[in-house]
């Protein structure tokens, strides 16, 4: 049996904080779809269409990830792509709440779909796409925190990046 599994987000965009756990969840899954969508609750700086593009350059050649955009339940999307997991990352214990009952929710709507909680890489952990976002905005340097693909794309959105 193939293993599938969701990693889903805004990623507005990708950091290296996501590509950890992209990267390290093929330790065991064999096929990774990333899930982009737009969270309601947030303003994108990037289109889904440039958040994908952008994940795809920060992942390179990996043939086991697949980028595709989505809309509507995550749990719908998951059962379309086979998916049996959703892998998401617990940074801080301030993730903890949130994440427990989206993953309760999820659990809800799709008993048979497991949520597996990653740690992610300590020098990661602080990273965040609404932080990268207003360093860029104000002229700092995200080198250190996002692929050059993604610096480039910021760039394009804030001269001064
Ligand atoms: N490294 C770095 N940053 C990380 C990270 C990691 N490992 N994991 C999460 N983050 C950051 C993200 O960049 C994001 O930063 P931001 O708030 O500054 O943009 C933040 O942590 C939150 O990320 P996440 O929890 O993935 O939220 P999201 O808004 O990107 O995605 C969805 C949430 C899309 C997964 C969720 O809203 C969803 O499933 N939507 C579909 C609709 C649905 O099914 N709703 C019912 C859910 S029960």
């Amino acid at each position: 049996m193939t293993r599938i599994a969701i990693y889903a987000g805004s990623f507005d965009p990708i950091t290296r904080g996501h590509e950890d756990l992209m990267l390290r969840s093929l330790g065991f899954v064999d096929r990774l779809v990333v899930a982009v969508t737009t969270n309601l609750a947030k303003q994108p700086l990037f289109s889904v269409d440039e958040r994908a593009a952008l994940i795809r350059a920060a992942v390179g050649n990996e043939a086991r990830i697949e980028v595709r955009a989505f809309s509507g339940l995550l749990v719908d999307f998951a059962r379309e792509a086979g998916a049996t997991m959703i892998i998401r990352g617990l940074r801080a214990v301030s993730d903890f709440e949130y994440e427990y009952q989206m993953a309760l929710m999820n659990r809800h709507l799709s008993p048979s779909l497991e949520t597996i909680f990653m740690v992610p890489s300590l020098d990661t952990t602080y990273i965040s796409s609404s932080l990268v976002r207003e360093i860029a905005r104000f002229g700092g340097d995200v080198s250190g925190l996002v692929h050059p693909a993604v610096v480039e794309a910021l760039r394009g959105k804030y001269p001064r990046a």
